[in-house]
């Protein structure tokens, strides 16, 4: 399949947190998600520099580990702040339903709602790329336990939403911890040790509860700072 837009991985290395530029090289439109805020600057260098118009930014979720760097995008540059519609934030210019379909260029997104990790979770699906936030991580997922987690939610999204996808889908998460960048959903089908080889969902939920996370450093922050599009 041959794609019509450019692409960009970008790296947090404060919070391990991946931020993606997409854009139409010929009407040079642009979107970006899961921008953090402390990279605002570094973002619109690039966006200077490769003369984009940012029409979105979109959110996979109201994180938990980082700020945002939506709202000073949106500042900056104009650019729509998007929100999956079950994220309930009321700061957002768009809050995208399951299904629902933005365009940037020629390109079209679909945004998948992929709850379970938080509630609002959402991924999006640009041709055969997919953006997965939290939900699906490369041989892992989000965890469940905060933030309305639910294992039993979370199986479900990423079995309806997520794995019925073609297994050449190329899958880009929110996070990666081992330094991995990419995967595709044929892999992690075979090789997420939580979900591949077809694991039950009783086998699932017994591993997400039984992970004992550390509480995460900077949500008591990073949480009303999201749900208010990030800072200033
Ligand atoms: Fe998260």
């Amino acid at each position: 399949m041959t794609t019509h837009f450019e692409f960009r991985q970008f790296f947090d290395r404060d919070t391990w947190t991946y931020s993606y530029l997409l854009f139409d090289p010929l009407s040079k439109e642009g979107i970006l998600i899961d921008p953090v805020f402390e990279q605002v600057q570094r973002d619109l260098q690039t966006l200077r520099e490769l003369k984009i118009k940012l029409k979105y930014t979109l959110e996979t979720h109201v994180h938990a580990d980082h700020i945002t760097g939506a709202r000073a995008l949106r500042e900056q540059t104009g650019a729509k702040i998007v929100y999956g519609a079950a994220a309930q934030v009321a700061c957002a210019d768009v809050l995208a339903q399951d299904g629902e379909t933005l365009t940037f260029g020629s390109t079209n997104l679909r945004a998948l709602a992929t709850p379970g990790h938080t509630n609002g979770c959402t991924s999006y699906l640009v041709e055969n790329l997919v953006f997965t936030g939290d939900a699906l991580l490369i041989r892992g997922c989000g965890r469940t336990d905060f933030q309305q987690g639910n294992p039993e939610t979370l199986y479900h999204s990423i079995h309806t939403q997520l794995f019925s996808l073609p297994e050449s889908t190329k899958l880009y998460p929110g996070h990666d911890y081992k330094g991995v960048m990419s995967s595709s959903i044929g892999e992690e089908k075979a090789f997420n040790p939580r979900l591949g080889q077809n694991k039950s969902l009783e086998e699932f939920t017994q591993i997400m509860n039984q992970l004992h996370l550390d509480y995460p450093k900077k949500l008591d922050v990073a949480l009303p700072a999201n749900l208010n599009c990030g800072t200033a």
